[in-house]
């Protein structure tokens, strides 16, 4: 009898921590449970499988099948107590009319969050032609900023996988706050002339890697900037665009170095600028350190090689102050290609705080079958092999 009971009392304590676990098990939530029906917005749905997903001790998996939905804007904060991937296999538009997303930062924005995967072959449409002509902000001082495609704020040991940035109203994904989040086959389109619409930005991150990544877009494919430390950009073929790019640096207070850049096996094909460190021309200082360029092909890019630390746009400083940004430890190793100028180098360093350690390595670019020839200014670099020809 005795033992009849402690087995009863055992099985009773037994099923309800089994009852437990299943209660804080979430598994695969697919949108469709939560109300998120195609042709219909889904924001909701996609929150209230987030916050159950969110609350759960072991991994979730949230995913939004094949078929078109709407999307309103979607702000989703953790922490989290599992690690969560959202997959994303349909194609997820932005409302038709873009008064819903006035004001709004990020159309779909996800933050500290540990463990999270974006996922699958699916396609976020952020209907940007309806609104890039009110897209005026390099000459509108009190214009609106238009609403990103993706907001990645705060997130650790994350992965962004597969899916596709389409025509966002501004720039595609700003990585911010972020630590070892890696986007993979990520894919990035937009028209070169949409205004704006630069494909990921990262600042203040660390460990952040952009592999096997194809983007094409208004403006610059890939920017860094402050704070930002060991990035590696890797397999990413871009163009249209304006290149990839470090800075600009040296506009606002307070900027933290970026250190640490590696660029390999990348090919650039018709944009404006290939590879560029760019600062401005003021009195604030910071520091830009080991920045690594190779095995890179361009294909008729305007400016492939440039450091540019007179940069200011639209007039809006004056050069007569050289930039306090101080930039060290750079390499251009193994570029090749063509330029769309006879210029294939642009060196411009301060000449309040010249480059140092800048390394260049078998550079072969050419213009209508020329070689290409080079500007310096500020720095002396160490060449190996073949290089444009520094003309001061
Ligand atoms: C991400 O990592 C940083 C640094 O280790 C930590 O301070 C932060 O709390 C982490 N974020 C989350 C959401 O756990
Ligand atoms: C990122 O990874 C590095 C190296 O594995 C580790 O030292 C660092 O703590 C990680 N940072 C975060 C925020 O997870
Ligand atoms: C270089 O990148 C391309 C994709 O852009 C990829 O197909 C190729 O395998 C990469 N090569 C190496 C050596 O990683
Ligand atoms: C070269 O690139 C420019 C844009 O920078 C473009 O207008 C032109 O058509 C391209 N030429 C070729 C041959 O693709």
């Amino acid at each position: 009898m005795e033992n009849n009971m402690k087995f009863f009392i055992i099985t009773i304590v037994l099923s309800l921590f089994q009852t437990n676990l299943v209660l804080g098990q979430a598994g695969n939530l697919d949108i469709s449970r939560f109300g998120g029906k195609p042709n219909t917005d889904i924001a909701k749905a996609i929150v209230s499988a987030f916050t159950q997903a969110c609350a759960a001790t072991t991994p979730s998996k949230i995913v939004i099948p094949a078929g078109k939905y709407i999307m309103g804007s979607v702000d989703l904060k953790g922490p989290c107590k599992a690690p969560i991937e959202l997959q994303v296999d349909g194609t997820v538009s932005a409302p038709t009319d873009a008064a819903a997303l006035k004001g709004v930062e990020y159309w779909f924005k996800i933050s500290h969050v540990n463990s999270f995967t974006l996922s699958g072959v699916g396609v976020f449409d952020g209907l940007g032609p309806t609104s890039w002509k009110q897209n005026d902000c390099t000459k509108n001082k009190d214009c609106k900023m238009l609403c990103m495609n993706f907001g990645f704020h705060f997130l650790n040991d994350s992965t962004i996988r597969d899916v596709t940035s389409k025509d966002s109203k501004n720039f595609h994904a700003n990585v911010l706050e972020c630590g070892n989040v890696t986007f993979d086959g990520f894919k990035i389109i937009a028209p070169a002339e949409s205004p704006n619409t630069d494909g990921i930005h990262i600042g203040r991150s660390n460990g952040v890697k952009i592999l096997n990544t194809n983007i094409g877009t208004g403006d610059d494919c890939i920017s860094i900037g402050d704070g930002t430390s060991n990035v590696v950009v890797q397999n990413v073929n871009c163009g249209p665009g304006h290149g990839i790019s470090v800075g600009s640096l040296g506009r606002y207070e307070n900027e933290e170095p970026v250190e640490g850049l590696l660029v390999k096996n990348c090919t650039l094909k018709n944009t404006d600028n290939g590879v560029r460190i760019k600062t401005w021309p003021s009195d604030l200082g910071a520091t830009v350190t080991d920045m690594n360029f190779e095995d890179i092909t361009m294909i008729n890019v305007s400016n492939p090689i440039i450091v540019d630390q007179e940069y200011c746009p639209w007039n809006q400083c004056t050069k007569e102050k050289p930039s306090k940004i101080k930039i060290s430890k750079v390499s251009f190793k193994n570029i090749k290609g063509t330029s769309g100028t006879k210029e294939g180098m642009s060196l411009i360093c301060s000449k309040g705080v010249p480059c140092e350690e800048v390394q260049i390595a078998n550079v072969d670019l050419t213009f209508n079958g020329a070689e290409t020839s080079a500007k310096c200014a500020n720095v002396k670099p160490i060449i190996t092999g073949k290089a444009p020809v520094c003309a001061a």
